[in-house]
């Protein structure tokens, strides 16, 4: 294969070829949307550093679900803004939790759309940690039982998948048994397994009110420097019952979404966050980037990489790039 005989340029010299040659392909199948619930109504609070997203109540909720499921996307993944915080996170696990709520008002109006819901305390806790607090610590083991509570709380308000995003230490096996001692052994999880301690989820805190207001997440999500060790995170909850494997952030993290599809021959995940948005958003702005064909680029370099799926921002405008 050495030049002249062979030339590349040879099947890429017009669309029809290059068509006919493309690896990757991104489809509206592959994407989720994230969306924000919050208590209230006629709310449509628009979040300053990620354009097109808003905290909605549930009306504009269920609006913004049905013109995702009217473009075809499959899924989308919920996250609660509650309207009290405690120590013990109680609107976590509330029957009447904003999650809850959002999770039974989507299902009733849109029973064909996946409801995948967020579980994790960060949200619920008044000091921003996704465990339980003592002292200074987090205290996985203690922790367990409250997203198991949550999770189970999820599935009997309708949703269809339940998404642990907390980083402690066997919550997928504790969720997997209070699914299964409920009568809910059909509720798959994805599991948010190679989950880094990364400085992108700061426009997510933004939106969520979920920032920690003391120290950081260092001692439960992974050092971004490490990707053998997101194997034994994913091989863990592969042997507690992960049924879907996640690798988040995305971008920065192909090559550890790479050894996960090596590794693994469940679907594997991957979360596109909020700042990955944030930063083409404000490069699209600035006049710096054509947004859409870097937003394009990316989520098929994430594709790419091995992700089957990916929870994106961009999925209501990638979605309606794709309908042409
Ligand atoms: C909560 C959670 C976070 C994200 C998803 N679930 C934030 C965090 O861990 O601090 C980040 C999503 C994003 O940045 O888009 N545990
Ligand atoms: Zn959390």
């Amino acid at each position: 294969m050495l030049f002249p005989d062979y030339r590349p340029r040879r099947l890429r010299q017009n669309e029809a070829f290059r068509r006919m040659i493309r690896e990757t392909r991104l489809t509206v199948d592959d994407l989720m949307l994230p969306l924000f619930a919050i208590n209230g109504e006629g709310i449509q609070n628009p979040i300053p550093s990620m354009p097109g997203h808003f905290q909605l109540s549930l009306e504009n909720l269920v609006k913004t679900a049905n013109q995702a499921h009217d473009l075809g996307i499959p899924a989308v993944i919920l996250f609660g803004i509650p309207e009290k915080k405690d120590p013990l996170a109680t609107s976590a696990y509330a029957s009447d939790g904003i999650v809850q709520k959002a999770t039974q008002a989507l299902k009733a109006a849109l029973p064909d759309l996946a409801v995948i819901t967020d579980v994790c305390l960060c949200q619920y806790t008044d000091h921003g940690h996704c465990g339980i607090v003592e002292g200074q610590i987090i205290d996985n083991d203690a922790t367990l039982e409250l997203l198991a509570k949550t999770a189970l709380s999820h599935a009997e308000a309708g949703a269809d998948m339940v998404a642990p995003s907390d980083m402690m230490d066997g919550r997928v096996a504790e969720i997997r048994d209070a699914l299964d001692e409920n009568g809910f052994q059909q509720i798959p999880i994805m599991s948010y397994a190679a989950k880094y301690c990364s400085a992108y989820y700061g426009p997510f805190r933004e939106a969520a009110d979920s920032a920690p207001k003391f120290g950081d997440r260092r001692t439960y999500q992974m050092d971004p420097a490490n990707a053998v060790e997101a194997i034994r995170e994913v091989t863990m909850d592969i042997e507690e019952g992960a049924d879907i494997i996640m690798v988040k952030p995305a971008l920065p993290y192909l090559d550890v979404i790479y050894r996960v599809r090596q590794e693994t021959d469940l679907p594997v995940a991957a979360y596109n966050v909020s700042g990955e948005y944030a930063m083409i958003k404000a490069a699209e702005k600035m006049g710096w980037v054509d947004g859409p064909k870097v937003m394009m680029e990316t989520l098929t370099a994430i594709k790419r990489a091995g992700a089957d799926m990916i929870l994106t921002y961009f999925a209501m405008e990638a979605a309606e790039m794709m309908m042409g």
